[in-house]
């Protein structure tokens, strides 16, 4: 199988876009970034693009009246650049129920936390004031509700005892970094499927895509994708 055409839809920084830019470098790994949207015309993740030569375009929502418009100007590029899969990397806009059913399990997203803890914004303040010992990150995928649908990888990392939520922010933000150009590999090469009781590993069944030691045991089996730095 080819490598499989994949957009990155952004909102802001983009380094998760990086991180699975920098991963679709390896020759072995089996989706290409083809294109970014951004919805937002200053967001750095646009340079990181071109940096990487990759087509970038900006779809703008204020420029549309309704959320169809919207989606349907997005939809139109994703055509265009013959888009088999989509990420979504810290994108911050609720995509419709129709655009999620078009688009059945090609879309993934990340979220800082583990989810179904913390769906929604400021997932790491909220973490700290619940006190909780760990957390982490999770690639899923979309479904119309927020932050909910099949779970693919899950990285977790502890709370330190002088956390504060940027300290934590970035904690979880490394650990975004391996699971995403992780999961999007594991959803390219077609290994995995959404069954009844969530992700399913046709080469492992039974097993769970989640936690950290499993980001290890996996990179093993995956030497040149598994493990890319942020
Ligand atoms: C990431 O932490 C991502 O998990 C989060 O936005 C950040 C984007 O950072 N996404 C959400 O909160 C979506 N619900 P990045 O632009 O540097 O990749």
């Amino acid at each position: 199988m080819g490598r499989r055409a994949t957009a990155v839809l952004i909102s802001g920084s983009g380094t998760n876009l990086q991180a699975l830019l920098d991963a679709a470098r390896a020759p072995d790994y089996p989706a290409a970034i083809r294109l970014v949207v951004s919805n937002r015309p200053d967001a750095f993740g646009l340079e990181r693009a071109r940096r990487a030569k990759v087509p970038a375009v900006v779809v703008d929502h204020r420029a549309f009246a309704a959320r169809e418009d919207f989606e349907a100007a997005i939809e139109e590029e994703l055509r265009l650049a013959e888009v088999e899969l989509v990420c979504l990397a810290g994108f911050m806009r609720i995509l419709s129920a129709e655009f999620c059913a078009r688009w059945r399990d090609r879309v993934l997203n990340i979220h800082p936390s583990l989810l179904p803890a913390y769906r929604g914004l400021r997932t790491h303040e909220r973490a700290l004031s619940d006190g909780v010992a760990v957390s982490g990150c999770t690639v899923h995928f979309v479904r119309p509700e927020l932050d909910a649908g099949p779970v693919l990888v899950q990285g977790v990392v502890p709370v330190l005892p002088d956390d504060d939520a940027e300290r934590l922010r970035r904690r979880v933000l490394e650990v975004e970094h391996r699971c995403y150009p992780l999961a999007l590999a594991l959803q390219a090469t077609g290994r995995v499927r959404v069954g009844d009781g969530g992700v399913v590993d046709d080469a492992r069944p039974g097993e769970r895509l989640v936690l950290h030691p499993l980001l290890a045991r996996l990179a093993a089996n995956s030497p040149s994708f598994g493990n890319e730095p942020g």
